[in-house]
């Protein structure tokens, strides 16, 4: 039995808990949460042992998973890793890119695993093309939130966009060229809507519009390249691919249109999307990579390498040192 402690039973450390209980193999320890309210509540509902020293829960656990605001990621990550513990830690990675640096550093020389929480990853909208060897030229997305205090104590771009900067890095084969970004701070003290313009340097073009401050929810990714447009629609988990061939696919609704190089068909398809959940997923990858010793399905360089393209966002709104 792989033995796990959870730190941080607050809003989302709950679906953690109740996904925990139901993955075989696993055998949850504890929890430990400095707050009273939300401590009380898991004791009387899950019946889990509460933890007021974390260096114990630590040390009874094999792996532990952090979902404590992101100010505490880095003191958690250190205390688990040093003690040769495998954590699973919510994005972002880290506060700060020094804090980042530190953590991978310190994973590689432990030898443990880590996986960090890019839930999106496991979103069936994203995993229906995921494996598809695109290669968009120009990518639009659009991630929108009415506004929530849980979560301000870090930018929009490490709280929202970072979700979209790790896609969009899994996507396209290529480094980073040039940012250019402007991001207002509305609501609270550091940038709640921001827009941002990665460039890479095979040509691709990323434009990302990111707000907590809406009044409506969108989580949209539409992504053109040659022959093809491919649209996630990581909320309502759909996707679309629309292609530019030769001839008529007869599993996709087609028609024809007359272009400068001559009659193209047109297929516009939308995979099957399975209903998953993407919480369960991303915590039994973990424990399956534990278990069988192969790497995690998002790694610290994934997370550190996301937080790095979001703080050099933050250096070009000018914001980055504004305290979390
Ligand atoms: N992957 C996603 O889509 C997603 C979504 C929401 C939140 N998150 C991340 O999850 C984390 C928590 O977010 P939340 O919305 O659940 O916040 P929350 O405020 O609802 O809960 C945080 C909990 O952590 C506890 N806590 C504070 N300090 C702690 C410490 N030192 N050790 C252990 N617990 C501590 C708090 O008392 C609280 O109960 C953040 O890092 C956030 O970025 C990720």
């Amino acid at each position: 039995m792989l033995k796990v402690g959870v730190f941080g039973v607050g809003h989302l450390g709950k679906y953690h808990l109740n996904n925990w209980k139901e993955i075989e193999g696993v055998k949850l320890v504890g929890f430990y949460d400095p707050n009273e309210v939300n401590a009380k509540e898991v004791v009387a509902h899950y019946g889990l042992k509460r933890f007021t020293d974390a260096d114990k829960l630590i040390d009874s656990c094999d792996a532990i998973d952090i979902i404590a605001p992101t100010n505490f990621h880095f003191e958690l990550c250190e205390k688990a890793i040093r003690k040769g513990k495998h954590v699973f830690v919510e994005k972002p990675l880290a506060n700060t890119i020094e804090e980042g640096k530190e953590l991978v550093k310190m994973v590689r020389e432990a030898n443990v695993k880590m996986q960090v929480g890019h839930v999106e990853r496991f979103n069936p909208a994203y995993m229906a093309v995921k494996d598809m060897q695109l290669n968009p030229m120009f990518i639009e997305v659009h991630r929108l939130a009415q506004f929530n205090p849980r979560g301000t104590e870090v930018s929009v771009i490490l709280d929202l966009m970072i979700h979209d900067i790790d896609i969009i890095l899994s996507l396209v084969p290529s480094d980073v060229k040039q940012i250019s970004a402007s991001g207002v701070a509305v609501m609270t003290d550091t940038p709640d809507i921001a827009n941002v313009r990665i460039e890479f340097n095979n040509g691709c073009v990323a434009n990302l519009t990111s707000s907590r401050i809406s009044m409506k929810k969108m989580r949209k990714m539409r992504m053109f390249q040659k022959d093809a447009y491919i649209g996630i629609d990581f909320l309502q988990k759909k996707t679309e691919i629309i292609r530019l061939q030769g001839e008529a696919d007869k599993n996709a609704f087609s028609f024809e249109l007359e272009t400068p190089s001559g009659k193209k068909t047109i297929a516009v398809t939308s995979p099957e999307i399975k209903d998953v959940n993407a919480i369960r997923m991303e915590l039994e990858s973990f424990a399956s990579s534990i278990i069988n010793n192969t790497p995690t399905a998002v790694t610290e360089i994934d997370g550190y390498l996301a937080m790095e393209v979001a703080h050099q966002i933050l250096d070009k709104i000018g914001n980055s040192n504004v305290p979390a």
